[in-house]
């Protein structure tokens, strides 16, 4: 396995003339605290371990810092990034430094007076994300009851003029679901909808079986959505994100590490990726104390992986290298145990049969609902942290399998 504590000799010099080209997009992850508890969220499994957030100055300074550096577009997520009361003071300095805005948010907290004060502050976009067109499902995935609330939130949305993308991540419990999500799209106006399928990174790998759909499932799904699309295509922009694992090559994940996207993690961990923090050894620099044209440029942490230099075969001789680099890093680590591999969805990697493997499972799996499913929630956090450390099977099979309190949810911290 690739020892990625260990400095790359030949990694390629970031700072070469003509070599890095900045950064395009800025992930500011402001908070993990959410008040929904999804199975499928990305973020890591063990985020109670860092869980001190950047302060309201500190943002503030990332923000110009990323715009002198060339950043041009500015998501604000978590967590649910509405859990800050800052939100609308970042969102301003965003805005007067010329970035193109997009708050992407479950809606729980997301008030008239919220929606009137942001749209002052001059957001440009909101994706609100959705778990199902039942409540019934909504309601379950994210273990909290928040269906009916969240279609209230939308409604409002359109009534501040908003551009809205309406975001539903899919999986085999929702894609029989397809076409009654795309109407539900429809009727509240969405210019945009963002059919997701799950990538399993953070909760959604953790609860791989539960979630992956078989083949059937996802062509029928994208048979129906070609069908919206040709009739209602004007209306709503749907994208269908289709699941890596059901491929045969790896997507160009991030468009390349260290190409156009930097994360910053609510305490100030910079992410050449979403789920670079699952990877043991990468050592994530901190905003607070490095510069951010430093980190883009300069730190190991985002020169890993960046271009073509790190590749070991099959990838080295691969005449497709430039076209999808590599695939995903935090998927080969995942499956493979090394994050320099090849991404397994390849059929060239070596361990390819472990992708099928999970897809075979998927098929032959009966009922999803008989399988207990891990919610993300804090208790479940520390505990699967502790699993981790130190592999005690007695600590994972003590998780609770339902959020602790599926109390309605005013937009209140995490209620464990
Ligand atoms: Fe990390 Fe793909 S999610 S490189």
């Amino acid at each position: 396995m690739t020892d990625l504590s260990q400095p790359v000799a030949d990694a390629q010099p970031a700072t070469a003339p003509g070599g890095v080209a900045p950064p395009l997009w800025l992930l500011a992850e402001l908070t993990y605290r959410c008040p929904l508890h999804c199975a499928f969220c990305y973020n890591p499994v063990d985020y109670t371990g860092h869980n001190r957030e950047l302060s309201t100055d500190e943002w503030l300074r990332v923000l110009r810092e990323a715009r002198a550096l060339g950043a041009a577009q500015l998501g604000f997520s978590g967590g649910e990034p509405l859990m800050r009361d800052d939100l609308e003071v970042l969102v301003r300095e965003a805005r007067s430094l010329g970035f193109y805005t997009n708050l992407i948010t479950s809606g729980i907290g997301l008030t008239d007076k919220r929606l009137g004060d942001l749209k002052a502050a001059g957001l440009d976009h909101i994706q609100l994300s959705f778990q199902d067109s039942t409540q019934e499902l909504n309601d379950f995935l994210s273990s909290t009851r928040t269906f009916d609330l969240k279609q209230r939130v939308a409604a409002s949305i359109k009534r501040h003029g908003f551009p809205m993308v309406l975001n539903c991540v899919l999986h085999r419990y929702n894609l029989p679901h397809v076409d009654k999500i795309i109407e539900m799209a429809l009727a509240m106006g969405a210019e945009y909808l963002e059919l997701a399928n799950t990538q399993y990174y953070g909760w959604a790998h953790h609860n791989q079986a539960q979630l992956m759909p078989t083949r059937e499932q996802l062509d029928e799904a994208e048979a129906v959505v070609e069908r919206y699309r040709r009739t209602h295509g004007e209306r709503c922009k749907i994208f269908f994100v289709v699941p890596d694992y059901f491929e045969r090559r790896p997507k160009r994940c991030m468009n390349g590490w260290g190409a156009v996207f930097l994360g910053v993690a609510p305490d100030g961990a910079a992410l050449p990726c979403h789920a670079a923090r699952a990877l043991p050894g990468l050592v994530l620099p901190n905003v607070k104390d490095t510069p951010l044209s430093d980190i883009w440029y300069e730190s190991d942490a985002f020169n890993r992986f960046r271009g073509l230099q790190w590749m070991k075969e099959p990838c080295r001789s691969c005449e497709e290298k430039e076209r999808d680099l590599g695939g995903c890093r935090c998927q080969a680590y995942l499956l493979t145990g090394d994050a320099a591999n090849a991404d397994p969805v390849c059929d060239k990697s070596p361990s390819h049969e472990k992708v099928v493997d999970v897809t075979r499972l998927a098929a032959l799996a009966r009922e999803p609902r008989e399988q207990p499913i891990v919610f993300r929630n804090d208790a479940n956090s520390r505990k699967l942290t502790a699993a981790r450390a130190a592999p005690a099977a007695q600590a994972v099979d003590n998780l609770a399998h339902h959020a602790p309190d599926s109390a309605p949810n005013n937009g209140g911290p995490t209620g464990d």
